[in-house]
Parts: structure tokens; sequence; C-alpha cells
């Protein structure tokens, strides 16, 4: 399998590790197709990720992915951050297998479940901003190469 340099980079040095004991929005996602789980911790600030970090159970393009979507969504206003789709992480990361796309959804999940988390803490339907969130998800693109693709 052929990883870019930048998914190898960013596995080997993945961006915002950790947890944020002072974070306002949690989210955790799992993979329904492999197990691997992904926790992002938002500290949000006037409708800012003023900070992020993640912790990934998963293989290394999640890790990858996890990294660079952090990357992609600090110091942004809530409202770009909830338009991050996985296909912009993994274009930012010079691209993936295509067995490996489901990887990247988990990221893009976990960040719309720690905004809607921040909702929810605030009193707020997050339903109507954030939308439905797919915690049991297995998103790819058809025709992506993917064993549901082939079925
Ligand atoms: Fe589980 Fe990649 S194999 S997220």
């Amino acid at each position: 399998m052929i990883y870019s340099a930048k998914v190898m980079e960013h596995f080997a040095n993945p961006r915002n590790v950790g947890e944020l004991a002072d974070a306002n929005g949690i989210g955790e996602i799992g993979n329904a197709k492999c197990g691997d789980i992904m926790k992002i911790y938002l500290k949000i600030e006037n409708d800012i990720i003023a900070d992020v970090r993640f912790k990934t159970f998963g293989c290394g393009a999640a890790i990858a992915t996890s990294s660079m979507a952090t990357e992609l969504i600090k110091g942004k206003p809530l409202s770009e951050a909830l338009k991050l789709t996985n296909k912009a992480v993994v274009e930012a990361l010079d691209g993936l297998p295509p067995v490996k796309i489901h990887c990247s959804v988990l990221a893009e999940q976990a960040i719309k479940a720690a905004i809607a988390d921040y909702y929810t803490r605030l009193g707020i339907d997050p339903t109507p901003i954030v939308g439905v969130i797919d915690t049991d998800h297995d998103h790819h693109d058809h025709g992506c190469g993917c064993d549901e693709c082939n079925v």
C-alpha cells in the first residue's frame, strides 16, 4: 500500500495529540467497519475553535487524517469547521489508498460530534446546526474500490 509523504509525516508526527482539560465540546466516534475509535476535544471561544486535541485508537490513516483535520479547523469559526469534509482532509494529505478512505470519516464525524456536544451543553439543539451525526458509519465514495463498492 502506498501512502503519500504527507500521510507518513502526519502519522509519524501527529499534531494536536492529547486531551484538553478545559474542553467545552467533546466528541467520540467509532468506525463500524474496523472498530477503531477517535475522540476529539474542542476549546471553543466566541464561536472560534481556540484549541483542539485528539486521541485516536486506530490505524495510521486514521491518525494522519485526525492530525490533518485538527490542523485544518484550529483557529477557524465553527461554521467553517462544520463544512470540513473527509474528502478535503484526504486532499490535504495528497490522497489515501481507496481502502483507507473510510478511515478519514472518523475525524470529520468526531469534529461534528464535538461541536454538537458544545451546543448541547449550551442548551441548544444541535441537530439543525450540525445535522445528524453518523456514529456508526461507513462512508465511502462510490466507485472508490473498497469492499463495499465491489459487492
Ligand atoms: Fe480503522 Fe483505519 S482501519 S480507521
